[in-house]
């Protein structure tokens, strides 16, 4: 059965994005990788069944050809009120759904099969996901920085705590991968 994982990248002070959606070096860990870490993306891109996203992460990924060489040969479930006309350059199969976040979960996991649906971004999407209580694991990538402005991943969560339980901690110095499953 698919778990669904929440899994990005945040600075130290909970940002996923600098000002202007800039990455602000959020994702050195992923493109240049030490050898830890490439163990950590070669398992994610092995477990990933399906990937969910909000329109603004596909604009943004589409703006820079980020699925033309996509290694990510899965679905991608993109939650938009508009689809493109015209879309992203590459081989990915995106699905476009406009019925809300239960919706795109559903045919996320029908997608997944056994694998995991992978919400991949952005911050409105994550927190739709957390607030619908369909998250069942966190992945934060977590990168020794303060940003002090830009996109904050955990604001205007539903005022019950989620509790959550540590179940794995790599380290490596350009980023900590945190795994947590969520136990509310
Ligand atoms: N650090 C990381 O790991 C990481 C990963 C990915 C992205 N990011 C960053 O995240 C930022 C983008 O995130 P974001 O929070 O601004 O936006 P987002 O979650 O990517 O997309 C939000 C958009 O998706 C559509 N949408 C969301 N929920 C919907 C629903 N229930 N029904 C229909 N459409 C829905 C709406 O677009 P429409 O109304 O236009 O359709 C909405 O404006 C960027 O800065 C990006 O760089 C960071």
């Amino acid at each position: 059965m698919a778990k669904v994982i929440l899994d990005m990248s945040m600075s130290l002070d909970g940002f996923i994005s600098a000002p202007n959606d800039e990455d602000g070096g959020l994702h050195n860990w992923y493109f240049s990788p030490s050898s830890v870490s490439a163990a950590v993306i070669a398992e994610l891109i092995d477990s990933t069944g399906a990937i969910m996203m909000g329109r603004r992460a596909y604009n943004l990924g589409d703006q820079f050809d980020g699925y033309v060489d996509n290694p990510y040969k899965v679905p991608h479930i993109v939650l938009t009120h508009h689809p493109p006309e015209k879309i992203a350059k590459g081989e990915t199969a995106f699905v476009f759904v406009t019925d809300g976040v239960q919706s795109a979960v559903e045919q996320a996991k029908r997608a997944a099969g056994e694998k995991n649906v992978v919400i991949g971004g952005g911050a409105n999407t994550a927190r739709q996901c957390l607030n619908a209580g369909v998250v069942d694991e966190i992945q934060i990538h977590l990168i020794p920085v303060l940003f002090n402005r830009g996109l904050r991943l955990f604001d205007d969560i539903n005022s019950q705590a989620i509790g959550l339980e540590k179940v794995r901690v790599i380290e490596v110095p350009n980023v900590t991968h945190l795994h947590f499953k969520v136990i509310q």
